[in-house]
């Protein structure tokens, strides 16, 4: 890979990196199923991922005609990351194994490691005999849907098709390594204004905020509207928060710390619940909630905005849910991507159904809405939210850091980009959308703010 990197740096053209070989190994971050049941007995918390993920060599795997080699200059932690290493809710090698009986080309994802990661910004090296819109030489970044298009189901709302995927979590070569195996229709052109690191970070989780709220499959947010978001300065939430401003709505963001707090007024949000200065106890016990403490947070984001929000951006899951339901106004939409929480949800159905809410439901989004959210940021309205990067060694110390939720943002890393600030091609503009507002984020976790 040394050889393509120095390639890839002295700016050799598409036509060059095709004749480099493909090396028939790669370094790759994976979890091995040999150590499946490595945490059988400890709290989700106490797990380690930097005890299940390893850095070594893989080998490289055939190329799909629709496929392309993709050189990874960077990737980035998204929770999946943290699931597959922590092997919860199950083991993921449990969708590799579905994934290998599905065709020839699927046989080679059931292995017995797993190379993570639904993310990846790089340069196309190969494309296979199939592919028609990118070359050799592309700049690219990498959305997460894996899917056959060959499926009659794919071709309404591709996250409908029967065989979707997530891409380096529901199947193998993800982008947490230097070399990744990615479907064509999985390629968007990379921000020219943005490093490497910084167009990694955002095809998972800007995407899937993206669909929540803007997409016409989910709550379809209005000018105006208002819209509570739960962990408005993580990886969704920060996308989300974006949004609703960009789309001329009023959010209302929650976080848990001062510093928080501090971050999401410098994002522009006005409206900000810090909850753990709050100190909401929305359950009394294991199995009783306690709906005083859901009107006290209602109450709280009336006094707010002035009304109950349109919208509630949910995913903590069993922790908020049943107050998410109550906190939405008469006729308003809870969208929900997650249960990071726990999967069992509660509410109090009277609250729903008496007040004509509605609760939906959203998972990624289609190539559309990836490309869709992808030109906003291309163009400079939505900032990518990654605060800090690690080398592709780290990888386990940065998967722990999202599981402890000690990070802001998006957590970047970098597989061949040899350092960070690498891969702008468009100062320019860079100038232009304003290098303060691209890195509030990274200058907010050096203490810059
Ligand atoms: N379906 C999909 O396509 C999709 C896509 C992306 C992510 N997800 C899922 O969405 C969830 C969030 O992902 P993310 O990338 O945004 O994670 P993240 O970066 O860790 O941010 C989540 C934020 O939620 C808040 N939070 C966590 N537990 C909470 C609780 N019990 N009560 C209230 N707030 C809580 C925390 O913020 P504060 O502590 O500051 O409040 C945390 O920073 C994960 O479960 C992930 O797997 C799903």
């Amino acid at each position: 890979m040394r050889e393509i990197l120095e390639a890839i740096q002295a700016g050799a053209g598409g036509d060059e990196l095709a004749h480099l070989p493909i090396p028939p190994s790669y370094r790759a971050a994976f979890v091995r199923r040999e150590d499946t049941d490595m945490f059988s007995g400890i709290a989700s918390a106490d797990k380690d991922p930097r005890k299940s993920l390893h850095v070594s060599d893989v080998p490289t795997p055939e190329l799909a005609p629709d496929e392309v080699y993709l050189a990874v200059m960077a990737s980035s932690i998204n929770f999946n990351t943290v699931w597959t290493s922590i092997f919860e809710p199950l083991s993921t090698f449990a969708f590799l194994d579905r994934l290998g009986k599905e065709s020839a080309w699927g046989k080679r994802h059931a292995l017995d490691h797993h190379i993570v990661g639904s993310d990846a910004s790089g340069v196309v090296l190969r494309v296979g005999s199939a592919v028609r819109n990118w070359k050799p030489g592309d700049r690219v970044t990498v959305h997460c849907n894996h899917l056959d298009d060959q499926d009659p189901s794919a071709h309404d709302d591709s996250m409908l098709a029967t065989n979707q995927r997530i891409w380096g979590f529901e199947s193998n070569f993800g982008g947490l390594a230097d070399l990744a195996v990615v479907k064509a229709n999985q390629l968007m052109p990379k921000p020219e204004h943005l490093t490497w690191e910084e167009s990694a970070v955002n095809g998972l989780c800007a995407s899937t905020s993206y669909r929540m709220l803007v997409g016409r499959h989910a709550a379809q947010m209005k000018q105006g509207d208002s819209v509570f978001v739960w962990g408005a300065t993580g990886g969704i939430g920060a996308y989300g928060i974006q949004l609703v401003l960009n789309g001329g709505g009023t959010p209302v963001g929650v976080v848990s710390s001062p510093e928080r707090v501090k971050l999401l007024e410098a994002m522009g949000c006005e409206n900000v619940v810090d909850r753990a200065a709050e100190g909401y106890q929305f359950w009394s016990d294991e199995n009783t909630q306690d709906e005083g403490e859901w009107r006290r947070l209602g109450k709280k984001v009336r006094g707010l905005i002035g009304e109950d929000p349109q919208i509630v951006f949910e995913h903590p899951g069993r922790s908020t849910f049943g107050a998410s339901v109550f906190i939405a106004a008469r006729g308003g939409t809870i969208v929900t991507c997650a249960a990071t929480s726990g999967f069992m949800l509660e509410h109090d159905n009277r609250h729903l159904w008496m007040k004509l809410k509605r609760i939906v439901s959203s998972h990624f989004a289609n190539y559309q809405e990836a490309w869709n959210m992808n030109r906003l940021i291309d163009q400079g309205r939505i900032q990518p939210v990654m605060s800090d990067s690690y080398d592709l060694v780290d990888v386990g110390e940065a998967a722990r850091t999202v599981h402890r939720n000690e990070a802001e943002g998006k957590l970047a890393v970098r597989c061949l980009a040899p350092s960070e600030g690498l891969g702008v091609t468009d100062p320019e503009k860079r100038e232009r959308i304003g290098e303060d507002k691209i890195t509030l984020f990274q200058r907010h976790a050096r203490g810059e703010l």
